[in-house]
């Protein structure tokens, strides 16, 4: 039996109630089918500043870059707002995207169909939406250097961020955007601004040379993404795969985002590039909301984001395709059968806790 090896990171807030759901779909999948995970605990955020100092430990850390994938929860919370800013319950998540070297971050913006009626676009926008935005995420103007405040000298200072692409950084996001394409509907659009900035004539020519060197099977377009910002909003269905860098990848992913309703239902996945002899990837799977403290310790956080999550990881890093379809089929089930966390309530609909979204779920699969 393959053993994969799972470190589970819950942090803090609603991230352990949200994980708590997760650990019993691991344990159902071990007991039912012999799935073979063998999972590990660690703290990370606020909780592990409380238990040691640190935002992650550098054991975590280790057993987080030893893991097959990294399963986290969410960190934060009022309780850390005046810890110093090296060890804020943040700076764990991104050492370990850091350190992990997590390039390519995967937001996917499904609508399921119970809910297309409460997205704020038209249901005949949404419904049956299924697209994947792909982003940049440890290069671009978020890393570039010189970033600095200058002091003029005569009253006025001067912010400076840069926006620096290599040619190898575009190369691996366009692959791992060309290869989740063939897995989908094989169509790829690439977004930048190359009428306004250098970084984006090289993106786009590096993404066309890349898809004309090994990708020629797949669609590509390009898009300004200023543009790309305006069809997602008019008619997201066009779209399969988007790639685009840090920057234009946080806000249309954060659009995408919000056409298919609540924060709670949005899992992604950050992938790291490939080992050279086992071909495996790192990878850090991870709901998209916050440690949510206004809700947390009341039973009614909605676990679907972590849950598809979860969903992701099995895809991408453990090539359980069948599996992973089979929980996200779960999840759509639920919800036809019209339970909802209060995040997603609407009349008629049956209002449940974290827990009983959970075992519905379980239930289901
Ligand atoms: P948030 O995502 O935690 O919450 C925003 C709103 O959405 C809240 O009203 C919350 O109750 C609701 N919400 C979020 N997830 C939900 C779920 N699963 N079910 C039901 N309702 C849900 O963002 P906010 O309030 O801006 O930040 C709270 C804390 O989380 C802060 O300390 C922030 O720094 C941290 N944060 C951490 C992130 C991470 O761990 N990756 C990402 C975003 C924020
Ligand atoms: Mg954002």
């Amino acid at each position: 039996m393959a053993t994969r090896k799972l470190l589970l990171l819950p942090g803090d807030g609603i991230g352990p109630e949200a994980m708590a759901e997760v650990k019993k779909l691991i344990d159902m999948m071990n007991a039912d089918f012999n799935a073979g995970f063998e999972t590990e605990e660690g703290l990370v955020g606020g909780c592990a500043y409380d238990a040691h100092g640190q935002s992650i430990s550098d054991a975590d850390m280790d057993k987080a870059m030893a893991a097959d994938a990294v399963l986290f929860g969410a960190v934060g919370g009022p309780k850390w707002d005046g810890v110093p800013y090296e060890v804020r319950p943040e700076a764990g998540l991104l050492r370990l995207r850091k350190e992990m070297e997590l390039f390519a971050n995967l937001r996917p913006a499904i609508c399921y169909p119970a809910l297309a009626a409460t997205s704020s676009l038209k249901p005949e926008v949404v419904e049956g939406l299924d697209i994947l935005i792909l982003r940049e995420l440890t290069g671009g103007v978020y890393f570039g250097e010189p970033k600095e405040i200058i002091d003029l000298g005569n009253g006025q200072k001067r912010g400076i961020d840069t926006q620096v692409y290599d040619t190898y950084e575009i190369e691996r996001i366009s692959g791992v955007a060309f290869e989740l394409a063939r897995t989908r509907s094989n169509r790829v659009c690439s977004m930048e601004k190359h009428n306004v900035m250098k970084s984006g004539v090289l993106w786009k020519e590096v993404v066309a040379n890349t898809h004309k060197a090994k990708y020629s099977d797949v669609e590509l377009t390009h898009m300004l993404a200023d543009a790309g910002g305006m069809q997602l909003v008019r008619w997201p269905k066009q779209f399969d795969v988007i790639v685009t860098d840090n920057l234009f990848g946080d806000m249309l992913s954060d659009v995408a985002a919000m056409l298919t309703g609540s924060l709670g239902m949005l899992p992604s996945a950050s992938l790291g590039a490939p080992d050279e002899k086992t071909g495996s990837r790192k990878a850090l799977y991870e709901p998209v909301h916050g440690s949510a403290p206004d809700i947390a310790g009341q039973g009614i956080a909605n676990p679907i984001a972590m849950i598809a999550s979860f969903a992701m990881c099995l895809r991408y890093s453990f090539n359980m395709v069948e599996e992973a379809d089979r929980l996200e089929k779960a999840i759509a089930s639920v919800l036809d059968d019209g339970l909802r966390t209060k995040d997603l309530m609407s009349e008629g609909m049956t209002e449940v806790g974290t827990t009983a979204m959970g075992d519905a779920i379980v239930a289901k699969y």
